[in-house]
């Protein structure tokens, strides 16, 4: 164990703590899937949302927002997990079907419904690492609807904090074969030295051409837009301080130790895919999404 973070309550659910954060972003998944112009669609996330009582009324479709892309939250912010979706998915999708790989690692799941939606080849299956709460909870909806993966996969519990490894191979993956990882919305509720860690056990459970996506804030931001209207919006409109879960302790440099290790990274401006799609959020004054990157990386074959 690497110790305790902001985001310990004893919440091991999604009721609270870190773990409310998976229903905010399936929320937001829920509300993209309906927009006419949506960059992605999720077909569970609004049953997960229903299912909870902490976000049993939070909304799910783009007429529950009054104020539309207006709302800091529900517009703005939402926006910007429906381009990370997409994005994302997209990574995946091209990491399998012309990287070869066909192990898929998703670094805290939460919600995420990949393995039920995206179009996998044959043989692949798809670990969801999360904490045992979060993902009963995520069984119990997907059982009652029936849902069946569109792949093979794992769910396997376990706190990222600690040494997960083994947990992961005990569940099937097999570190001499290729795989792909996602880290999306993760790093920043983890202390430096779990993040460290982690990028550690990644690099040491891969092989040559291998891929890691995940996503960081810049230290220099994690504070400076505190009273930004999108974290003020989250925590009047449902309570969720993010700051508070956010661990601040200043970052390590994971890009580096990436590149230290034989990877290549490069390291993106969300606004960037903004641009690209033609929708999503853009640059506003005292910006809290303004200091977040995306980070994707390639073990380079020998
Ligand atoms: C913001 S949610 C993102 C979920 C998902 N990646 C997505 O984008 O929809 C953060 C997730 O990280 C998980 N998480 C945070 N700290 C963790 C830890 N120490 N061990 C395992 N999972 C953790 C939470 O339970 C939660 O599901």
């Amino acid at each position: 164990m690497i110790g305790p973070t902001p985001c310990d309550t004893g919440t091991e659910g999604v009721e609270g703590g870190v773990g409310v954060t998976a229903l905010l972003v399936a929320a937001a998944r829920a509300i993209e899937t309906h927009r006419p112009d949506s960059l992605a669609a999720d077909a569970y996330a609004e049953h997960f949302v229903r299912a909870a009582p902490a976000s049993a009324d939070w909304p799910v479709r783009p007429p529950q927002v009054p104020d539309g892309d207006a709302d800091p939250l529900w517009g703005r912010f939402a926006r910007y997990f429906g381009l990370r979706t997409r994005v994302l998915d997209d990574f995946l999708l091209r990491s399998v079907h012309t990287g070869g790989a066909r192990q898929v690692v998703l670094l805290g799941a939460g919600l995420d419904s990949r393995a039920f939606r995206l179009d996998w080849p044959a043989g692949c299956m798809v670990f969801e690492v999360d904490r045992a709460g979060v993902l009963s909870f995520k069984r119990r909806v997907l059982d009652g609807l029936s849902a069946v993966p569109a792949t093979t996969r794992v769910p396997v519990a376990a706190d990222l904090r600690e040494d997960w490894a083994a947990a992961l191979t005990d569940a099937g993956f097999d570190p001499a074969a290729p795989s792909v990882w996602l880290a999306e919305g993760l790093l920043f509720y983890l202390p430096p030295a779990a993040e460290t860690s982690l990028i550690g056990t990644v690099d040491r459970l891969t092989t040559a051409g291998s891929a890691l996506a995940y996503e960081v804030k810049l230290d220099e931001d994690l504070l400076a837009h505190r009273d930004s209207p999108l974290y003020t919006a989250t925590a009047e409109q449902i309570g969720i301080d993010l700051l508070t879960l956010f661990d601040l302790a200043p970052r390590p440099d994971s890009v580096g130790h990436l590149t230290g290790r034989g990877w290549s990274a490069s390291v993106h401006v969300p606004y960037e895919f903004t641009q690209r799609h033609g929708r999503g959020p853009l640059p506003e004054p005292n910006d809290a999404l303004g200091g977040n990157r995306w980070v994707f990386a390639r073990k380079r074959r020998s």
